[in-house]
């Protein structure tokens, strides 16, 4: 996949550099693509740097990889250049203080994205999980969980393989609205990064056959 990575920091430069390794062609979007802090990561993965829009033209699927305040900038500068592309957001509009969500229940960021730039097929990925699980995403014997969602069937089956491939556990969550959820996850795993858990952390969802609603008709053992 040709990925443009918009944002080279904590998350940017690790999932830019894990995708590379597997082989994927990685182009970082920046908003100074000389800046000298760039150099070791573009020797280290032989990726380039560019401008946004540059980045975005030459791409297949887009990662949107900047803090929430500089989400409109970025897509201001892009919206003419992300038609029908995948748009990957894994931002998490925290307020100023990191403390709280600017918003939740009635939209989320992933769907404000989305009506911003309608020409991208947007899916939220890669919210709920820390840099330092995207650089290894296992724990113990089983992976980490990776939601995500989203509209478009095809642009989510190219972010579960981009998932997959750098050894997540990917479950879809349904439609884009559904960052209403995914959302406040990232805020639950922030507090817990907070309080003892640190970034080395993850949820994983488990699950077990048999069935107890009434609705459900195998395996009733109740
Ligand atoms: N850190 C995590 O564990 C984590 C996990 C899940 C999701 N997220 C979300 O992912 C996004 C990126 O997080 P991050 O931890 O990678 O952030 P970060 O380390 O601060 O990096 C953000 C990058 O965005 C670019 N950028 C564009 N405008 C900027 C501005 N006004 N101020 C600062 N940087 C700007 C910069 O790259 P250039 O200098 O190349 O332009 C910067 O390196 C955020 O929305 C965050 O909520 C973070």
């Amino acid at each position: 996949v040709r990925i443009a990575v918009l944002g080279t920091g904590n998350v940017g430069a690790t999932l830019g550099r894990r995708w590379s390794a597997c082989g994927h062609d990685v182009c970082f979007g920046s908003r100074d693509a000389g800046q000298p802090r760039l150099q070791p990561l573009l020797k280290q993965t032989g990726c380039r740097a560019c401008d946004w829009p540059a980045a975005v033209e030459q791409a297949d699927a887009v990662l949107l990889s900047v803090p929430w305040k500089s989400v409109f900038p970025v897509l201001q500068q892009i919206a003419g250049v992300v038609r029908n592309k995948v748009l990957i957001d894994c931002t998490n509009p925290l307020n100023a203080s990191f403390t709280g969500l600017e918003m939740g229940f009635t939209t989320s960021a992933a769907e404000q994205i989305a009506e911003r730039v309608p020409d991208a097929r947007v899916v939220k990925a890669f919210n709920m999980v820390s840099a330092a699980t995207m650089a290894d995403p296992q724990y113990g014997a089983a992976p980490a969980t990776l939601f995500y969602c989203g509209d478009d069937a095809e642009s989510k089956a190219v972010v579960h393989g981009l998932a997959e491939g750098i050894g997540f556990s990917p479950v879809d969550c349904g439609p884009l609205s559904h960052a209403r959820l995914l959302e406040p996850l990232a805020m639950l795993y922030i507090h817990l990064a907070f309080h003892g858990w640190g970034s080395h952390c993850a949820f994983q969802v488990v699950k077990r056959s048999g069935s107890f609603l009434p609705t459900e008709t195998e395996d009733d053992d109740c």
